[in-house]
């Protein structure tokens, strides 16, 4: 979906600029980024959901000050599940107020610091957690909004989501064993908390609906659980992220307009038939705003023969820039994209310059056989969980996100260089 055309002697241009002078300003490995796309993901989430509902961006698929912007331009919220990340966001001016605080373990410092810059909400997740919040925002004299994170019982997972009865992982308070209705009884009796809502998160890179609705369902019935139990109907419900995004011709995502009407339409059938007002709907996407608006540039190295089997192509990254191929078999494609070519194409997987053998970024992909080390070769669908996942394994250097926009490219977040690594290394 981003603007990806043929100049006229073969080579890919992206947001009107040819890829052979991105990588020779720029260099290679690089992020390359296509800022219209991600604006206008944006403002397909706002339209789709409207003005009853809200759209944080989750973080954690990749954030920088450049994206803060955009994101607080095009009316989006932001989650955050760090100080580090929830540091960017105050950093590039996002009002607290719009900011969202996640995660299963926050320090004390994350709190603190959150509270105390007025972020909108922070979402509770242990009981634990509900002291600690309560404390700080005491100290500080404040009354924090909240939400309680309940894990609904649904573990979804790429194509499919099984109902388990009884959940087996860290994040969230159980509806099923009645830890997210005392959860609820505990905050509601703790003055430095204001409990605006329920939050559900269930799992990531979901196709089937289906696993939203029963979530949607569930959490549902807890706010008619709190509303007989202590005679309040709680204003928010969020049902998370996790929207796919299609890594290959098979995956087949659901629109942002098809997203909020399915949720919009459950959250409300639901709501009436248990006789509650509809509650502000909020959902986190992250993969599906990010991921499609940037590919990974590389220029080919080594190419290796195996008779019989495949050629491997080499590359200038790998793991430390894409883990994700290696963490969860995830599946990418590859094309050249420096030139033209009519050869054959050949069975090839795409390499990194690790020391490991399951550095891999593409297993299996058709190259032509003319390839030639200098080629560059593009993996798209790389803006979600690449950058925000790269590490300084074998002391590579991560890679610069680059913006492309109306035939300009600028560096969001730049390359890092081997002075970086030995500041860090103080001894
Ligand atoms: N909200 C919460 C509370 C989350 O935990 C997550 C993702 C999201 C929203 C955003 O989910 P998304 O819309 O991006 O699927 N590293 C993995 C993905 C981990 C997702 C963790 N939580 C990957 O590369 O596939």
């Amino acid at each position: 979906s981003q603007t990806v055309e043929r100049t006229a002697d073969g080579a890919v241009s992206v947001g009107g600029l040819d890829v052979r002078r991105i990588a020779e300003e720029f260099g290679t490995p690089a992020y390359v980024m296509d800022e219209t796309d991600f604006r206008a993901r944006c403002r397909a989430w706002r339209d789709a959901f409207g003005q009853d509902a809200d759209v944080f961006y989750a973080g954690k698929a990749f954030l920088s000050r450049a994206v803060v912007r955009w994101l607080y331009e095009e009316g989006l919220n932001l989650d955050v599940c760090s100080g580090g990340e929830l540091a960017t966001a105050l950093a590039a001016g996002m009002p607290a107020e719009r900011i969202a605080l996640h995660g299963n373990n926050k320090s004390n410092d994350e709190i603190h610091r959150a509270v105390e810059a007025g972020v909108g909400r922070i979402v509770l997740d242990s009981f634990q957690e509900i002291a600690r919040v309560a404390h700080i925002a005491q100290r500080l004299g404040r009354r924090q909004p909240v939400q309680i994170r309940v894990t609904v019982g649904v573990e979804a997972h790429t194509h499919e989501f099984i109902a388990t009865a009884h959940e087996d992982q860290k994040f969230g308070l159980g509806l099923a064993d009645g830890s997210a209705a005392e959860a609820v009884r505990r905050v509601l009796m703790l003055d430095s908390l204001e409990l605006v809502g329920i939050h559900s998160h269930i799992g990531s890179q979901i196709f089937d609906m289906a696993g939203f609705e029963v979530s949607a369902r569930r959490v549902v019935g807890l706010l008619t659980q709190v509303r007989d139990e202590h005679g309040i109907e709680l204003p928010e419900i969020d049902l998370g992220g996790g929207l796919g995004i299609a890594y290959t011709p098979e995956d087949d995502p659901r629109e942002p307009h098809e997203i909020a009407k399915s949720l919009g339409d459950i959250v409300t059938r639901e709501c009436e038939a248990a006789g509650l007002a509809v509650p502000r709907l909020s959902v986190e996407p992250g993969r599906a705003i990010a991921g499609p608006t940037a590919f990974t540039l590389y220029e080919v190295g080594t190419l290796k023969e195996l008779e019989g089997l495949r050629t491997y192509v080499s590359v200038d990254g790998g793991m430390s820039d894409n883990i994700r191929t290696a963490l969860y078999d995830a599946e990418y494609s590859v094309a050249l994209v420096s030139r033209a070519s009519e050869a054959e194409p050949m069975l090839s997987r795409v390499v990194g310059k690790h020391c490991e053998s399951g550095d891999i970024v593409v297993r299996d992909a058709f190259l032509p056989t003319d390839l030639a080390p200098g080629d560059l070769l593009a993996v798209p669908a790389t803006g979600a969980y690449c950058r925000s996942m790269a590490s300084n394994y074998n002391h590579a250097l991560r890679p610069p996100v680059i913006a492309v926009r109306d035939g300009e490219a600028r560096t969001i977040l730049r390359r890092e260089t081997e002075e970086d690594l030995l500041r860090l290394d103080v001894g």
